[in-house]
């Protein structure tokens, strides 16, 4: 009796040492494990490595889109142009070259014809002036009109950032001159190009 209360002492000594290592082994690997799932969790978002390259990676491919910036662009010209001259300029005649202005400065887009021409996705910007629907990312018709004086503030900065990109690919061969009185205070000089992220 007393050798069989021994064993069964024993194997509770032994059960009961166990379940102590089984608790320290779970109280020090459930913190390490939360540890690492916490950093896999923050990653993406966190700024960390993980998420910068991403980042990147995704500016990257929206600037390979998007046509490179030229060194072979003629110095500015200044002729001036109606905006009713400037609607013979929309793409719809394949013999003429394409007109976009913006801001008043007047870019010749006649090499992205696909583009700007009929049918083409941007065609809504040629022969006129749509600063105010490039400062509102907007492609409705109603948009696409000169006058952009009463954008606020960060639709200002995204049409200077427009005006900056089509000055770095495309020639300005004419400045608008019947541009409506609210934006004269604001209009770009086709000599003050203005610096951005493009
Ligand atoms: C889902 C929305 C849009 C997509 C997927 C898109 C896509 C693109 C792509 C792929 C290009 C490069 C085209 C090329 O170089 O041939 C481009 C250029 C351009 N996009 Fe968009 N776009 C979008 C919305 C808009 C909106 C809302 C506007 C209105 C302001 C806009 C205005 C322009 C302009 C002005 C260019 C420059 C074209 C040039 O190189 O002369 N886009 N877009």
């Amino acid at each position: 009796m007393s050798t069989g209360a021994t064993q069964a002492g024993s194997h509770a000594v032994r059960s009961i040492m166990l379940l102590k290592l089984l608790v320290y082994v779970l109280a020090f690997s459930l913190p390490v494990l939360f540890y690492i799932r916490q950093r896999r969790v923050q990653s993406p978002s966190s700024g960390t490595s993980a998420a910068t390259t991403t980042e990147t990676d995704e500016d990257k491919s929206l600037k390979t889109i998007m046509q490179p910036p030229r060194d072979d662009l003629d110095p500015p010209k200044c002729d001036p142009i109606t905006l009713k001259e400037l609607e013979e300029y929309d793409g719809s005649d394949p013999s003429r070259p394409i007109y976009v202005s913006i801001k008043g400065d007047v870019f010749d887009v006649t090499r992205k014809r696909d583009v700007y021409g009929k049918g083409g996705s941007y065609n809504i910007f040629a022969g006129k002036d749509g600063s105010r629907a490039l400062g509102m990312s907007s492609l409705k018709l109603e948009d696409a009109v000169p006058d952009y004086s009463t954008l606020p503030e960060n639709e200002m900065k995204v049409l200077d950032d427009w005006h900056s990109f089509f000055s770095k690919r495309y020639n300005i061969v004419r400045r608008v001159s019947d541009m409506p009185e609210a934006v004269a205070p604001l209009r770009s000089t086709a000599a003050n190009t203005e610096v951005d992220s493009f």
